[in-house]
């Protein structure tokens, strides 16, 4: 038989996961069924639990369950307790472990995918959610220059920024205080985009030859993607390389082998016109 995995989450019909890891498993000749399990909002437990009674090996955790994977966890990886949240469980006899690559993801999307170095660049991330607490350590360690947090809530962005302690490089502010600053990576981490929304940034916060990176992905040309392309903005991104690799790491975590991510990303990348 197979070794079994899903992605679980509500709603999770229009995850890409199943034929991600189905492209990966045929890549790399593992024998694995990958499927998707829709579960109620007050049964995540119940739903890990049966999984794994069933055989269950792993699981990609999704919204809004990556608060409760993190805490029905036996062992939590450094990741997963930084973010306040896991992506992946991996089971195994009597252990729960909880993981999260999805800063690791972007991290690796913008270097080695998009050739956009991170190491003294200007930073600046938009948001101060699930999304972008994930990401904040993993692109502190490519050591940039700066990295700014922007966000609505200047409380909940001061929550982030503080939570890491001292950091000197790392400092929050609100829309409004943006001012003349310009930065050389712009990572739209809001959830703005999944309803046409735009962030409220200046377009002067891109700096000439800047990377613009929409961590929501098969929207297209989003409102910010569009406003840094006006801006004048050489790299427009969509989180479809970064969904890819954090499957790719949840895989090789998984099964001990590392798929090729580039003609995955390649056969799902939407056009960003
Ligand atoms: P996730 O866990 O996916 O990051 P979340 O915790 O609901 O989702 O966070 C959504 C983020 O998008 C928040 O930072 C929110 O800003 P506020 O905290 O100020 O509400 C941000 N957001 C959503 N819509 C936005 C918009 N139109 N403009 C700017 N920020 C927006």
């Amino acid at each position: 038989m197979s070794d079994r995995y899903a992605v679980v989450g509500n709603p999770v019909a229009h995850s890409l996961s199943p034929l991600i890891h189905g492209l990966f498993a045929a890549a790399t000749a593992q024998d694995i069924e990958y499927t998707k399990i829709e579960c109620p909002l007050d049964g995540f437990e119940e739903t890990v639990a049966r999984f794994r009674a069933e055989g269950g090996r792993g699981l990609n955790v999704t919204v809004p369950f990556k608060l409760q994977a993190l805490q029905m966890a036996t062992r939590a990886h450094a990741a997963a307790r930084e973010a306040g949240a896991a992506n992946a469980l991996r089971f195994s006899e009597g252990e729960i472990e909880a993981e999260n690559f999805d800063g690791l993801a972007l991290v690796r999307d913008l270097t080695r995918n998009l050739g956009t170095p991170l190491a003294g660049a200007r930073v600046l991330l938009l948001g101060a959610g699930g999304a972008v607490r994930g990401a904040l350590r993993p692109l502190l360690a490519e050591r940039p220059a700066s990295l700014v947090i922007v966000n609505r809530d200047i409380g909940k962005a001061r929550q982030v920024v503080g939570e890491l302690g001292h950091e000197p490089r790392a400092r929050c502010c609100g829309y409004g205080e943006l001012g003349a600053e310009r930065f050389d990576v712009v990572v739209d981490g809001t959830s703005a985009s999944l309803r046409g929304e735009l962030p409220p940034i200046p377009a002067t916060v891109f700096a000439p030859g800047a990377t613009a990176y929409e961590m929501v992905y098969g929207k297209g040309l989003t409102p910010f993607l569009l406003l840094a392309r006006q801006a004048g903005a050489v790299r427009l991104a969509d989180g479809v390389g970064m969904l890819v690799e954090q499957a790719a790491e949840a895989f090789t975590w998984w099964r001990g082998v590392r798929p090729a991510t580039a003609p995955v990303i390649e056969r799902l990348a939407v056009p960003l016109t």
